[in-house]
């Protein structure tokens, strides 16, 4: 396992430096709160900075602090989280609070072990947190800081292999600096958010450009390198848009399992060997609804182990059929908007209002 070529003080320096110069001014970065830094860190899971910040103060306002979001209604959360996407960090986030609270007396543990115990907490946002709300010697490696470390030290191999993996974290724990370990883990994510950026690195604003092995070897456009692409299976449903004067019949599903608390239209599962024609007929009696539809296109969404297609039919009705089970409502496309659809009933909604 290959060591750093250069004293680990050589990086750190750099960095801070540089970081105390063109490092970002974030809302979660005034603050050594630990419920406001694992709850920033959860949302920055898969999502860009921008898209978080109305969120993050939204979320705050109305739930400022771990009892409360212990206190608070699960689909309560999800509707603060609609439109931030991967629901399943609503559900543990609200998981883990109650988790904090009941066994943890609502003090959040300092060490990366014992957080590591919270619902949607890996490695990399457990050290996140123990690193920027209690200063501890916790290495992170996250997508941004993955690609920094694959580049700085030209590791040509796939960057998700086991000994990659193992041989990244040693990587990212040398580097971190045994002092201002809040300072350092804001500049490294900051570096790869803002100058070593997936394509057309920013190589001349690098506080690390002559330290960087990949930019020696001229490979940092290549690396790090693709991953392969997993093969998953495909499954097909048919989506009904219900229109009762221009509002459209959505339900929420289960809080438990599969996308739970959020949103959907009606929509029936089509298996190989099932006539697509029966299946739309069937659902369109489900509610009651004429078997007159019209055809909207259709749509793919991506999940990790599948691959959905869904068809989409719009059926007009003139008088509203009961629908028994559960929560549901009829909402205007405006509405529809603003609520924690499912993502591949987002992409539905786009087809409906032509986007
Ligand atoms: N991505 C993950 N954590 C972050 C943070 N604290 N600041 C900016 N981007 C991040």
């Amino acid at each position: 396992m290959a060591d750093l070529p250069f004293y680990p003080e050589d990086y750190s320096q750099r960095l801070l430096t540089w970081y105390g110069q063109s490092g970002r001014d974030l809302p979660w970065r005034n603050t050594r709160d630990p419920y406001r830094i694992w709850l920033s860190e959860i949302m920055l899971q898969q999502t860009t900075v921008t898209a978080v910040i109305d969120y993050y103060h939204r979320f705050l306002e109305k739930i400022p602090t771990v009892e409360a979001l212990a206190a608070a209604q699960l689909e309560d959360v999800i509707d603060l989280w609609a439109g931030l996407g991967y629901y399943s960090r609503a559900r543990n986030l609200h998981a883990a609070a109650k988790l904090v609270v009941e066994q943890f007396k609502g003090c959040f543990p300092e060490d990366v072990e014992t957080l590591q115990l919270l619902p949607g907490v890996g490695r990399s946002t457990a050290g996140a947190i123990s690193a920027l709300a209690f200063d501890q010697h916790a290495p992170i490696l996250d997508g941004n800081v993955r690609r920094v470390l694959c580049r700085l030290f030209a590791l040509q191999e796939p960057p998700r292999s086991a000994s990659a993996e193992k041989q990244l974290w040693r990587w990212s724990e040398q580097l971190t600096p045994i002092d201002h370990v809040h300072n350092y883990t804001q500049a490294i994510m900051d570096l790869g958010a803002t100058v070593c950026i997936p394509r057309q690195p920013h190589c001349d604003d690098c506080p690390w450009i002559d330290l960087c092995l990949a930019k020696k070897l001229s490979l940092e456009q290549q690396l790090p390198l693709k991953q392969k692409v997993k093969k998953i299976p495909t499954r097909h449903e048919i989506t009904l848009l219900i229109d009762y004067r221009g509002r459209y019949l959505v339900r929420r599903r289960l809080a438990e399992g599969f996308l739970g608390g959020l949103w959907e239209f009606p929509a029936i599962g089509v298996a190989d060997g099932d006539s697509c024609s029966k299946k739309l007929s069937r659902l369109c009696a489900d509610f009651g609804c004429s078997p007159n539809t019209e055809p909207m296109g259709q749509i793919q969404h991506i999940y990790s182990h599948f691959r959905l297609q869904a068809d989409i039919y719009r059926v007009k009705i003139d008088s509203l059929p009961g629908v028994a089970e559960g929560e549901n409502d009829w909402l205007s496309p405006e509405k529809l908007n603003i609520i924690a659809l499912h993502g591949a009933h987002k992409k539905v909604l786009k087809k409906l209002t032509g986007e």
